[in-house]
């Protein structure tokens, strides 16, 4: 299946499971977490950073083998550095991007997409892949779609 309709499943399981049941925003993360990781099972790190006090992200629900870093500054890594800009960032390679973090020695791309309400950064959503340049527009158009369910 290509990567559009494997988004398209993702949408309709999405919007009928948050529509059908009252979830407050940790709860939707938990969800959302699961259906992506579901379908897209080589993703090595599916999961949400919380904003937790300004500037500070703390790990929230996430679907994946590792253990994640548990607090991560906005000057720090792809998270701080979407969440402080507020702008998704695809990072083809990790090991060119400057104060990676990393959290699994496998992950060698990835794409971190913010979730905002009301102009207000809530957390963001990090997707870590396996491969070179696993990450593009589409990825990032869906994702985007997906957060604003949140
Ligand atoms: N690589 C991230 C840290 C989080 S882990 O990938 C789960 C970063 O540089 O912000």
């Amino acid at each position: 299946m290509d990567r559009e309709s494997r988004y398209q499943n993702i949408l309709i399981t999405a919007k009928s499971t948050l529509d059908d049941y009252s979830m407050d925003e940790i709860g939707k993360m938990t969800v959302m977490a699961a259906i992506l990781k579901m379908e897209f099972s080589e993703w090595i790190f599916c999961g949400f950073y919380r904003v937790i006090k300004p500037n500070l992200l703390e790990i929230g629900p996430y679907q994946g083998n590792i253990l994640a870093c548990s607090h991560i500054a906005f000057d720090r890594g792809v998270c701080g550095a979407s969440a402080s800009k507020k702008k998704t960032i695809i990072v083809d390679d990790v090991s060119t991007f400057p104060d990676y973090i990393s959290c699994d020695e496998k992950t060698v791309s990835e794409i971190v997409v913010p979730l905002i309400k009301n102009d207000d950064l809530i957390a963001v959503l990090d997707v870590d892949g396996n491969r070179v340049g696993q990450f593009n527009q589409i990825d990032q158009f869906y994702l985007e779609k997906l957060v604003s369910y949140i």
